[in-house]
């Protein structure tokens, strides 16, 4: 199942970040704090990183997906894409990171970010953890906190693969591509909180306007979506202006370029809207949607940098903002890609439809015919239909077949009426975007899988 930051449970409490300086107040305890956060910093990056261990779900699969590399491709549409939005950013405001490694630790996906322990978004059956401290990164903001921490420009970009345990269809994949973006401001230099609001709100005035339509009910902040105590009320507006306008620039930008090259585009104006939403590493937070070709595009999540964030990076005093996308949806529908497995596909008749900073519409080969199969079995047991979860039968489906599989879905479930035993049922659609399957290979590979299930779940095979 995705993770859906929206759903985060509350903030932390802000009132534990005690005995922090306020912007422009004194720093005293700063230091002290400065020094806690980079010494626990520290230890997070010496855990044990190495070996397996309980929590070990990585699979082989996945393990290959983290070699692939693909914005190392300069003609890959996920490349062109990035290009296409780092270009928007300044260079000399915001340094661009590309290659990071997707092992990172458990501090740094979740704790740093102020997750709690309990999230649902560490379970081992949504994250795929390398052991019990390092996990492949579920986000590119597994990096804000480094980031904040150490580029010399007030602004930084990241681009990277980020994975997920997750259902198999068209548009999931259980790995993907986002993008990271941030900015900081300090109040050095400043002597109020008013100097520091005109120094943000300088920045803002440089940013081209977008010429798009806008839709934004939002409020400022409020009881459901608040600002942080730490931050006076001035000082978040500046940011989330700031924000807005950046990333209302940014989409303007990318999707007017796009259209000039397509006489069919429409010549209305863009139009996005501004809806709440909930990160445990931003308040207040948003998502900015965009409509396109008919339907509402979820693009950003984004929000004012939780000052915890912050004081992790040993800048406590700075404020800021975050935002994240991830690409692919973007792409498919800027490519016209029709399904996900095809930005993995090293079919040249894919690869060769691409140049480098050139968007152009993908023409599908032809389609290859799919066939299905049901896999119906008992629960051990004693064991409920919760207990075993969908994302256990994707990563055996795909251990076994890859990318020859294009949609898994349980299509049937009951509990029998005596013997209270439970029963699962579902069917694989089998489906190469190469070539045509046959029924021998398609029999292997549902053995194959039959045999997993029975020994990775003691399930009986019905
Ligand atoms: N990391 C969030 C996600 O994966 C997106 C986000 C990034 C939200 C930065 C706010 C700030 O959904």
């Amino acid at each position: 199942m995705r993770v859906n930051w929206s759903s985060c449970r509350p903030l932390v409490s802000i009132q534990e970040v005690t005995k922090v300086r306020r912007v422009g107040g004194n720093g005293a305890s700063t230091r002290q704090l400065f020094k806690s956060t980079l010494a626990r910093n520290e230890e997070a990056r010496r855990e044990d990183i190495s070996g397996t261990d309980e929590w070990t779900n990585i699979t082989p699969t996945i393990e290959r997906l983290t070699n692939r590399k693909l914005l190392s491709n300069p003609a890959h549409p996920l490349t062109t894409l990035r290009d296409i939005i780092f270009s928007k950013f300044p260079e000399q405001e915001y340094t661009r990171a590309n290659f990071l490694n997707p092992r990172v630790s458990v501090y740094e996906n979740f704790d740093s970010l102020n997750i709690t322990p309990d999230h649902v978004s560490r379970s081992k059956t949504d994250t795929y953890y390398l052991n019990k401290h390092k996990v492949l990164r579920t986000h590119t903001s597994a990096h804000q906190v480094e980031s904040f921490r150490v580029y010399p420009t007030p602004g930084f970009l990241i681009a990277a693969d980020v994975y997920r345990r997750d259902e198999i269809d068209r548009s999931h994949y259980p790995a993907f591509h986002q993008m990271e973006g941030g900015r900081w401001w300090s109040p050095e230099g400043t002597t109020s909180v008013k100097e520091l609001v005109a120094k943000i709100d300088a920045d803002t005035a440089k940013i081209p306007t977008s010429g798009i339509q806008i839709v934004d009910d939002t409020l400022p902040f409020h009881a459901g979506n608040p600002k942080q105590d730490r931050q006076p009320p001035e000082v978040c507006i500046a940011v989330t202006n700031h924000l807005k306008r950046t990333l209302e620039m940014v989409v303007g930008e990318i999707f007017q370029d796009i259209g000039k090259g397509d006489p069919s585009a429409t010549k209305e104006p863009l139009q996005i809207r501004w809806i709440d939403a909930t990160f445990p590493f931003t308040s207040p937070s948003w998502e900015m949607e965009v409509y396109w070709q008919g339907e509402w595009l979820e693009l950003f999540g984004c929000g004012v940098t939780q000052q915890r964030v912050f004081d992790q990076a040993g800048h406590p005093e700075r404020v800021g903002w975050a935002f994240g996308v991830g690409i692919e949806r973007v792409a498919m529908v800027l490519f016209g890609i029709p399904d996900i497995r095809l930005f993995w596909s090293e079919d040249p008749r894919f690869l060769e439809q691409f140049a480098p900073g050139v968007v152009n519409t993908f023409k599908q080969f032809s389609r290859y015919p799919g066939t299905s199969r049901d896999f119906a079995f008992w629960l051990k047991d004693g064991t409920s239909p919760d207990q075993f979860h969908d994302n256990d039968l994707m990563d055996i489906v795909r251990e076994v077949a890859g990318d020859l599989v294009e949609n898994v879905s349980l299509i049937d479930k009951f509990t029998h009426p005596k013997t209270k035993r439970n029963s699962l049922c579902y069917r694989v659609l089998f489906q190469s975007m190469e070539r045509t399957l046959n029924n021998d290979e398609i029999n292997v590979l549902q053995d194959n899988i039959r045999e997993s299930l029975k020994i990775k779940f003691a399930v009986e095979l019905r």
